[in-house]
């Protein structure tokens, strides 16, 4: 039995974010992540004042922006911090599943070995976080070069591609001929095979594809062989329930997916098809935790409520674009919160973000915005309990990093807030650094 994470008492002298009050009454500070301190006074010698907490129990659409190096990244891995650390029964109806662009989040294993001092000035002590880092299942070796601790790969199952994904994954439209014929294969595959085939299955498909031409027939080939070299979608694919486990923290690490191009659109299908997932499992949980209540049986089930953690988030939902896990992504913001989905998401161009995923965020976490698009864009969200602009709030916030301006719909309050340091080792300011 590993001896329990550290984990700083909550009792006094906090405020808590994005929890009404009736809440506070009932829950007190269970279930909440502590992420940071109330900035008392700005200038010289910053003074720091009560702790902030934000509640985790409930579903929230959370938004985090700043310009580049701001301090997005890190203030999301305090807050996978925080869920490692929630109490064990809060903890077991909670599943995480955080997807990393970069591949700097398997550094939250390690503990903080550099900020020792800084973490002391908070009565923090280094502390690695148990994480499971689950890479594409061809690429362990990428990882493995690197030096990434993985735990566990994952592949998507071929027959869950819809033509509509494989035409996104190779970027065809119904004007293409491949696309036409990609369409016609997985039809003849679903029907003759069912659901067990892979992509030797579909190659076979194609070649004896009677109506298409010749050209198009290879050209589609040779996008299917490309498909092979991602060593990702397979004939089984892995369960959600392998993903989503109740109690841990996930990370997906798709950088490998990162350097080349014309792979973007697989860290895409990878978002789309778990966010698709994940939905319907909830929702069909959601039914069966409620027939329960009704019997009036304990409300439990056992699919988790779910967190997913996007960083760069504008990828996934752009704004002019149009991208595979933009719908799925949009009906979690629009509807996920019932079913017990919440988005943690981060950006540092607010202004290219799908403006649904700005104006719904009920937590808005800004650190420092530069950029007068992305100002106007944030501003176009400032609800009106803010009467003040946020171009004041940029000008009161300290240079230094880590401090953050809080929305909070819930309490319709505004907080300056300096973000806790980590227990953890941050890979992001130097991947290089913990290898060598
Ligand atoms: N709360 C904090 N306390 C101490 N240092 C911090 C804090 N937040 C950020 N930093 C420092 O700032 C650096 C940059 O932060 P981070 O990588 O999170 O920026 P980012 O906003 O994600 O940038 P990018 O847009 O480039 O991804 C961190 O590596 C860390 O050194
Ligand atoms: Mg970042």
């Amino acid at each position: 039995m590993p001896a329990p994470l550290e984990k700083i008492e909550l009792s006094e002298n906090v405020s808590i974010i994005g929890r009404s009050l009736k809440d506070i009454e009932k829950y007190g500070s269970r279930g909440t992540a502590y992420i940071g301190k109330v900035l008392m006074s700005a200038g010289e010698k910053p003074v720091l004042g009560r702790k902030i907490a934000m509640d985790i129990a409930k579903a929230h659409l959370v938004l985090i922006c700043g310009k580049r190096g701001g301090g997005k990244s890190y203030s999301l891995a305090v807050l996978l911090e925080e869920f490692a650390r929630l109490d064990p029964d809060v903890k077991a109806r909670t599943t995480v599943i955080c997807i990393d662009t970069v591949g700097i989040f398997w550094s939250l294993k390690i503990p903080n070995k550099e900020n020792i001092s800084e973490l002391a000035e908070w009565d923090l002590k280094p502390e690695g976080t148990p994480v499971r880092i689950l890479v594409p299942k061809g690429k362990i070796d990428f990882y493995k070069e690197k030096g990434v601790p993985v735990d566990g790969s994952f592949t998507i199952k071929a027959s869950e591609l819809e033509a509509i994904e494989w035409m996104a994954l190779f970027k065809l439209t119904w004007r293409d001929p491949e696309g036409v014929l990609i369409t016609r294969i997985i039809e003849t595959l679903k029907e003759k095979i069912g659901t067990y085939y892979g992509t030797e299955e579909i190659i076979t498909a194609i070649k004896k594809d009677t109506e298409s031409e010749a050209l198009a027939k290879q050209s589609l080939i040779n996008r299917i062989k490309v498909a092979q070299s991602w060593g990702l979608i397979e004939k089984e694919g892995t369960r959600i329930r392998e993903i989503a486990k109740p109690g841990a923290i996930t990370i997906v690490d798709v950088s490998a997916y990162r350097q080349a191009i014309g792979i973007e659109g697989t860290k895409d299908i990878i978002v789309a098809l778990l966010g698709k997932k994940l939905f319907e499992e909830r929702m069909l949980y959601r039914k069966e935790e409620e027939m329960k209540l009704i019997k009036g049986e304990k409300k439990e089930s056992s699919m988790p409520v779910v967190w997913m953690f996007i960083d760069e988030a504008h990828m996934f939902m752009p704004k002019d674009e149009d991208n595979i896990a933009l719908k799925v992504l949009l009906e979690w913001v629009r509807v996920g919160r019932q079913p017990g989905l919440s988005l943690c998401l981060a950006t540092q161009r607010p202004e290219r973000l799908h403006p649904d995923a700005v104006s719904q965020c009920d937590l808005f976490i800004s650190h420092r915005l530069t950029s007068q698009p992305d100002i106007t864009a944030v501003s176009a969200l400032r609800p009106s309990y803010m009467h003040q602009d946020f171009d004041k709030y940029y000008a009161e916030m300290p240079k230094s990093k880590g401090y953050a301006i809080i929305l909070d719909d819930n309490t319709e309050k505004i907080w300056m807030v300096k973000i806790r340091p980590r227990y953890s080792w941050d890979a992001g300011t130097d991947a290089s650094a913990f290898i060598d």
